[in-house]
């Protein structure tokens, strides 16, 4: 086993899916760097939504979003307990997990200047190796090379069951039927959209994690990891 070689580590899925508990864990255990691409499109969604181009009830005003892409600036703090987006320089960690950046973000991830903005920092940023990055279209087309690979899914019920609790402990007021609705919405948006739909890579590993714990998913990914590299 070749321990001391940095691979690339793609994480894929649908919404609410568990994608972002255990690649977050896994990038720990084995001191890589961990990006969440989901969190950049947010990003560009709360940008959008602060500057009027996009809202809940409002479709994207593509050419806007466009002009304004030069202007937003993504960026990554690492924190003892994980890590915060920032935009331009402001902490908007909380903000972009919000139910109203969640109804926004897939309409605005659809717009192709945004994903080959995204796309074109996201690889950037996987130059070194070392990393694991979480998405909808990692495997596909940001890291196509990646040497390993995973597809996450789980039923709706259950994806929305759990972001229900993660908005409920923060305080949201948000009911199960929103969340339920906005897990749907955002999954038929990803896989039909023209560029980059939602798509298991052919050499993805699938995972559907309804029935496991946290801990039963993060050991299940840690095994994958071991068994890849021993495999180099
Ligand atoms: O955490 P959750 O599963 O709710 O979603 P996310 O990873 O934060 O991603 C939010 C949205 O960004 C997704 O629903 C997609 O529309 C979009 N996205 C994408 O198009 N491509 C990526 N690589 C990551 C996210």
């Amino acid at each position: 086993m070749n321990s001391e070689k940095k691979i690339t580590i793609a994480i894929d899925g649908y919404s609410s899916s568990g994608k972002s508990t255990m690649a977050k864990q896994l990038a720990k255990t084995i001191g890589y760097r961990y990006i969440d691409s989901g969190a950049m499109y947010r990003a560009v969604a709360l940008a959008s939504m602060r500057a009027g181009l996009v809202s809940p009830h409002k479709e994207p005003d593509v050419d806007g979003i466009t002009a304004l892409l030069p202007s937003v600036d993504i960026d990554f703090e690492v924190t003892c307990d994980g890590q915060n987006t920032l935009l331009n320089g402001e902490n908007v960690e909380a903000e972009i997990r919000s139910l109203e950046v969640s109804s926004c973000v897939s309409p605005i991830a659809t717009i192709s200047a945004v994903r080959h903005a995204l796309v074109k920092m996201q690889r950037d940023m996987g130059l070194s190796k070392g990393i694991v990055m979480d998405g909808r279209d990692i495997g596909t087309v940001v890291f196509p090379d990646a040497e390993m690979k995973v597809f996450c899914d789980a039923s709706a019920e259950k994806r929305a069951a759990r972001r229900f609790k993660e908005l409920s402990d923060k305080g949201a007021s948000v009911t199960y039927e929103e969340v339920l609705e906005n897990v749907k919405t955002r999954d038929y948006t990803d896989e039909t959209r023209d560029e980059s739909p939602l798509r298991c890579a052919p050499d993805a590993v699938r995972l559907d994690n309804s029935e496991m714990t946290i801990d039963e998913q993060n050991q299940w990914l840690l095994n994958l990891y071991n068994e890849v590299l021993a495999s180099l």
